[in-house]
C-alpha cells in the first residue's frame, strides 16, 4: 500500500520518533507536521491541546494517510483513545511503547518519568506502567523548560547543561530509579545531557524504537505495508518558522529535509 503514514507533533519532538520510523520502515513515505507556532502543547489545556491535534489530523487525513503516529506525548494522553475510536485508519500513539520499552529493561521496577505538565499530570505513565505489571514504582517530574530549549536549537553547551541539572534536581534528590523515561519526543534531541546528568548507571529511554516496531507490526498485520522499491520522498509541514524547523530536522537527520513547507491550520499564523 503506497500510501504514506502521518506523524504529528506540537513542534520538532517527533522527528526523534520519525527517525525511527524511517530507519524501520525504509520503504515507508511519511508526512510529518509539527504545529511549531503554537508549541508548546505542555502547558495547555486539555481541551485546546485535543482541539489543535485534530486539525493536525484533519489535515493529515487530507493527505490520505494509511496511518497515524501520534508522536507527542502530549496529544497521545489527550487524544489517543478518542482518535483510535474515531478514525478508520490504525493510530498510535508514543506513551504505551515507552513504558513496554523501560519495563524490558528495568531490574528493580522504579521507574522515573520526565515529560511535559501536561502529561505527567495526566498520571499517562504510571497506568501505562500499572497496567503492565502492578508491581512498578513510579516517580515522575515535569520539565517544562526543555520544550522551549530544544525547538530554539539549544542542545548544547553551559546554558543547556545548567537549565538541565536544575531540573532535573528533584528526581536526583528521590533516586532510586535505575530507569528513566524521556516522556516527551522533544527529550530525545537532549538524551545526551540527561544521562549525563542522571548518570551511567540510569538507562535512558526513549519511545522512538518501540513504537516504531509496533507501527511496523500493525502495517503488517493489515497487509498494508508498501512493497514498492521505489525511493520515498518525506514530506514536512510547520505551521511555525520554516528555518528554524530545518536546523533541527537536519541536524536529526543524516539527509537534509526536501520537502518543508509551511501551513495554515485554523487560528496559526500563515506569516509565521
Ligand atoms: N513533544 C511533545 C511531547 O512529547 C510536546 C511538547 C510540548 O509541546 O510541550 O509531549
Amino acid at each position: 500500500m503506497r500510501q504514506p503514514i502521518g506523524v504529528i507533533d506540537s513542534g520538532v519532538g517527533g522527528l526523534t520518533v520519525a527517525r525511527e520510523l524511517m530507519r524501520q520502515l525504509p520503504k515507508e513515505r511519511f508526512i510529518y507536521l509539527g504545529d511549531t507556532q503554537r508549541c508548546p502543547y505542555g502547558p495547555r489545556p486539555e481541551d485546546e491541546v485535543r482541539a489543535f491535534t485534530w486539525q493536525m489530523v484533519n489535515y493529515l487525513l487530507e493527505k490520505e494517510i494509511k496511518m497515524l503516529v501520534i508522536a507527542c506525548n502530549t496529544a497521545t494522553a489527550f487524544t489517543l483513545e478518542e482518535l483510535q475510536e474515531q478514525l478508520s485508519i490504525p493510530v498510535i500513539g508514543v506513551i504505551e511503547p515507552g513504558a513496554r520499552a523501560a519495563i524490558k529493561v528495568s531490574q528493580n521496577k522504579r521507574i522515573g518519568v520526565i515529560g511535559t505538565e501536561g502529561t505527567i499530570n495526566s498520571k499517562a505513565y504510571p497506568n501505562a506502567l500499572r497496567a503492565i505489571d502492578a508491581k512498578i514504582r513510579v516517580n515522575d517530574l515535569a520539565c517544562p523548560p526543555f520544550v522551549p530549549m530544544v525547538e530554539d536549537g539549544i542542545l548544547e553547551g553551559a546554558e543547556a547543561e545548567g537549565v538541565v541539572a536544575r531540573t532535573l534536581t528533584p528526581l536526583k534528590e528521590m533516586n532510586h530509579i535505575d530507569t528513566l523515561i524521556l516522556g516527551c519526543t522533544h527529550y530525545p534531541l537532549i538524551r545526551h545531557l540527561v544521562q549525563k546528568e542522571m548518570g551511567d548507571h540510569i538507562q535512558v529511554i526513549s519511545s522512538g524504537e518501540e513504537t516504531a516496531r509496533e507501527a511496523s507490526l500493525i502495517l503488517a498485520y493489515h497487509r498494508a505495508l508498501n512493497t514498492s522499491n521505489e525511493q520515498p520522498v518525506h514530506e514536512f509541514y510547520t505551521t511555525g518558522d520554516i528555518e528554524k524547523f530545518r536546523v533541527v530536522a537536519n541536524s536529526w537527520f543524516e539527509d537534509p529535509v526536501q520537502i518543508l513547507e509551511l501551513v495554515e491550520l485554523e487560528g496559526t499564523r500563515s506569516s509565521a
